[in-house]
């Protein structure tokens, strides 16, 4: 990062009471401009439980700091059911596969789907990728690397549960988003996820929490305390709170018109919670690359080709 980014950057971490003034608060801060050539970010989002909102978290935290002036491509890696795609109503031809086999270039298979917005169809080649030898892996690498120019932040969404794949891309992101909702169901499972990540890296990891369809901000509080409790009680393990994003009809009508809910009621209730995601991430990036500032990081896709499927599946009840 250049000095003047450096220089611009936001502070540091924040106690917790500031985390939630910030959630609450709708700061349209003038973010500066990335020095592309520190590498793109990776944030990977996650759910030990299913149909918690990653999807729609996804897209829509990749609107809202797209709107902050970051270049944000969305990788689809849910190898079962892909479905960024429908949330934004395009209708891809190719995915990633396509361009492990040589049949296109990443161009062809990327689609803009807003100034500063790309989707990325992962498809089930993905699942491919870490069993690739070391001459295809570093082709592909080259086939990649226009994503890693032209792009500041990277966001994966992906397969719910501990399957090695999930693992695997958790542990190449720079960022664990981590999303339960109030149901003990989801909160067991994503203490599952917590776990599964903590001890697969030894702690060397970032991951932060995000409540969805809480029915008020108290109650996301409360079931964001007792997963981070838990962390530091068993795992000896921060997770940084992130916020919560309440339960809200809104949403459900947006996927339905196949519209992200911060192009369809930009100025909802939601949409606030989701640029209060967002402001926290971009804080939370930054500080990421100030403390790697002086070596230069590999990138996620390489990252995640070293991985080469030694992620090991667990029960997330374990
Ligand atoms: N805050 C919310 N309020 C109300 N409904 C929501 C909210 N967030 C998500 N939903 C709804 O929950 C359902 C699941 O959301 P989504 O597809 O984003 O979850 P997911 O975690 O990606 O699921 P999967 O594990 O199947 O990939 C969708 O019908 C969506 O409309
Ligand atoms: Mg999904």
């Amino acid at each position: 990062m250049n000095p003047a980014a450096m220089a611009a950057a936001p502070a540091k971490y924040k106690d917790q009471a500031t985390a939630l003034r910030d959630l609450v608060s709708d700061k349209k801060d003038v973010l500066p401009p990335r020095d592309k050539t520190t590498g793109m970010m990776s944030i990977a989002v996650l759910s030990g439980k299913g149909g918690v909102g990653k999807s729609n978290v996804s897209v829509n935290l990749a609107l809202a700091l797209a709107d902050k002036g970051l270049d944000i491509a969305i990788l689809d890696a849910d190898l079962g059911l892909a479905n960024i795609d429908i949330l934004f109503g395009v209708t891809p031809k190719f995915n990633l596969g396509h361009v492990m086999r040589g049949e296109k270039e990443l161009s062809e298979v990327v689609l803009k789907v807003g100034e500063r917005l790309s989707i990325i169809p992962g498809g089930v080649g993905l699942r491919d990728l870490a069993e690739m030898d070391e001459q295809s892996q570093s082709w592909m690498i080259n086939r990649m690397s226009s994503l890693e120019e032209g792009t500041d932040l990277l966001i994966i969404d992906v397969s719910a549960g501990i399957h090695k794949n999930v693992l695997s891309f958790a542990m190449s992101a720079d960022m664990v988003v981590l999303i339960t909702t109030p149901e003990p169901t989801a909160i067991r499972d994503s203490y599952g996820v917590l776990k599964s990540l903590c001890q697969a890296t030894n702690g060397a990891i970032r991951i932060g929490l995000l409540v969805n369809m809480a029915s008020d901000v108290k109650e996301a509080l409360l079931v964001a305390k007792r997963i981070i409790s838990a962390g530091e009680q068993f795992l000896n393990f921060k997770t940084p709170y992130l916020g919560c994003v309440l339960w809200d009809l809104a949403i459900r009508e947006s996927v339905k018109k196949r519209k992200p809910l911060l192009l369809n009621k930009a100025e909802s209730v939601s949409s606030q919670y989701f640029r209060a995601l967002a402001q926290k991430i971009y804080e939370l990036s930054e500080e990421e690359q100030l403390s790697e500032k002086t070596e230069r990081r590999d990138t996620f896709l390489l990252r995640l080709l070293r991985q080469g499927g030694n992620g090991k599946a667990a029960d997330v009840r374990d």
